[in-house]
């Protein structure tokens, strides 16, 4: 294939996973990372509204000397209606990460953030 088909190929499939999947994920995890923090981000729908959380690694008062190998978010709706998962700061290469969970209008959240980090 031409790579300018390739590119487009690229770019839909890329389109395609932002359209039907909320999860998301940054970086690869090595089978010897540690977990250093999964928090389930469970949020009742506001109507007529969107919600937007931020899950923070380190939380506030704790420190963090790990870098950050991956981070996953699990959508656990599995029904298209997850929030859309997005780095604000930080992430893999770094020692902090801000990620942002930005529900659908009138749609509450049930998702899973891990973040995982080098040994
Ligand atoms: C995964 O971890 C092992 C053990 O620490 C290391 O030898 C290997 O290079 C790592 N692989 C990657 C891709 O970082
Ligand atoms: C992290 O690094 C700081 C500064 O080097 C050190 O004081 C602290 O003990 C380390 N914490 C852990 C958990 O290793
Ligand atoms: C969130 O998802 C999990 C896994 O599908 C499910 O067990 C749980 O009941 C859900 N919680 C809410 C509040 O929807
Ligand atoms: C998906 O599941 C959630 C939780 O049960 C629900 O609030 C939402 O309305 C569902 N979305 C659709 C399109 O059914």
């Amino acid at each position: 294939m031409k790579p300018a088909v390739l590119r487009i190929l690229v770019l839909i499939v890329a389109l395609a996973s932002v359209a039907f999947s909320a999860s998301s994920s940054w970086g690869k995890r090595n089978s010897s990372d540690v977990l250093l923090l999964r928090e389930n981000v469970i949020r009742t729908p506001v109507r007529n509204s969107y919600l937007s959380v931020n899950v923070d690694f380190p939380k506030s008062g704790q420190t963090n000397n790990r870098t950050i190998s991956a981070i996953f978010v699990y959508d656990r709706f599995t029904n298209s209606s997850g929030a859309y998962a997005s780095l604000w700061s930080g992430g893999v290469g770094y020692r902090f990460a801000s990620v942002n969970l930005k529900s659908q209008y009138n749609i509450g959240i049930n998702s899973t953030v891990e973040i995982y980090g080098k040994k």
